[in-house]
């Protein structure tokens, strides 16, 4: 019998490797295949105890490479693609924003073209493409992102993402072609490169480091549980309706200075210190460009029609996070050294 044949594209990095992992262990039905190209964001050890698992593949490559692309199509027959793989730091886009035109608008609409071409005469495809909700813009303080809101990208990352997302929409349009799209808020959890905020955040309060504020930390963000993201996501695969787009979102708005606040004290709590003395590493340091000021979901639609709503609460996602940072030790600070030296002084120092 033909097993359903899953494309997972950016999978060593921090969802993809969540996501790929319940699929592996949830649909042994299932062949997963995990195609990454391993850039600094991508890590084999972020999916390492799937390595034997027989319905798990892990195929390098880059998603710009057409003949890859194709000669991957070939040899597996893909049925579904879920496709993640991203340059995904807004800061680094606001630095290099051609390595975010190539690989997430060049290299989605690569696959979507070979996709097309080989799904010409299949029926129960899918294409199921991973997005953000910064495509949406900037929220004053009220209000919240709707499926229908107007596209309103405002940083090279999400204009790059954007894009992407409107690719995806003209080939369900223009071809018919089988795609669904879901737009999520900030995710935090286990694995998270320590570029984002709450993982550099915990490694700089473990290694009593300064704490950098961008501008006056009262930027918002909709926080979520990367669990949750990941099982929205298969929610989504399995019963979203072709064409359509979900929100989806934690719930969860927090001021940066308030959740940082929370980190630091929940590591003095685990780390014995008095509480307070993290939060004297707080530095407010020079604004991103082009800040963001707020971000918030209204996640009402996949709640509705697809019974998905966040289950895990902010300080009980935060402290495992904790947990999770400090108890892999060997994992931050093979991450964090190399090229992330370079970065943090360049881009907290230079
Ligand atoms: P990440 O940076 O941790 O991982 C991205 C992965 O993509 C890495 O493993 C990297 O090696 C791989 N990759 C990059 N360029 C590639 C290329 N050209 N070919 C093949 N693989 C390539 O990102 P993440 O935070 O896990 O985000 C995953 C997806 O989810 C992205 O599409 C992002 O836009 C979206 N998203 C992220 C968040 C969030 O809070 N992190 C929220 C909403 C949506
Ligand atoms: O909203 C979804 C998006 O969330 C995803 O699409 C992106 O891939 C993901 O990176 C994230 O984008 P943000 O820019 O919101 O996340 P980041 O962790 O970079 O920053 C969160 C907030 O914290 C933001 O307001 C900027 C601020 N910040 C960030 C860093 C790294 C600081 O104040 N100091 C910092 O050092």
């Amino acid at each position: 019998m033909h097993k359903r044949s899953i494309l997972i594209t950016g999978g060593a990095g921090f969802i993809g490797s969540h996501v790929v992992r319940q699929l592996v262990n949830k649909y042994p039905q299932y062949l997963i295949y995990n195609l990454d190209k391993l850039t600094y964001a991508g890590n084999l050890e972020n999916v390492k105890d799937l390595e034997n698992k027989p319905n798990y593949t892990f195929l390098k490559g880059d998603i710009v490479n057409e003949d890859a692309i194709k000669s991957f199509f070939d040899t597996h027959q893909f049925d579904a693609v879920i496709h993640l793989a991203a340059e995904s730091h807004v800061d680094r886009s606001i630095t290099n924003p051609l390595e975010f035109i190539y690989t997430n608008v060049i290299g989605t609409a690569n696959l979507l073209q070979v996709a097309k071409t080989y799904w010409a005469d299949r029926e129960g495809v899918l294409f199921y493409h991973v997005s953000t909700d910064e495509v949406y813009g900037s929220l004053g303080t009220t209000g919240l992102f709707k499926e229908t809101t107007a596209y309103d990208p405002r940083s090279p990352y999400s204009a790059s993402k954007a894009s992407s997302d409107h690719f995806v929409r003209a080939f369900f349009h223009t071809y018919n072609f089988p795609v669904v799209i879901s737009n999520c808020s900030n995710n935090y959890g286990p694995y998270q490169f320590p570029e984002k905020l709450i993982p550099l955040m915990i490694n700089n309060i473990f290694h009593s480091k300064p704490l950098p504020i961008y501008g006056d930390g009262l930027n918002i963000r909709d926080w979520l549980w990367v669990g949750d993201h990941v099982d929205a996501i298969d929610v989504v695969f399995h019963k979203g309706k072709v064409g359509e787009t979900y929100n989806i979102g934690g719930n969860n708005e927090m001021t940066n200075i308030k959740l940082v606040h929370m980190l630091c004290d929940l590591m003095d709590k685990k780390l014995n210190r008095p509480l307070g003395k993290s939060r004297e590493l707080i530095t407010f340091v020079k604004d991103r460009k082009g800040h963001d000021r707020r971000y918030a979901i209204d996640a009402t639609k996949i709640k509705n029609e697809l019974n998905w709503e966040p289950k895990v609460f902010p300080q009980e996602g935060m402290a495992a996070t904790i947990d999770w940072y400090l108890n892999n030790a060997a994992w931050l600070e093979n991450v964090t050294s190399g090229a992330y030296q370079e970065y943090y002084k360049n881009h907290y120092q230079g």
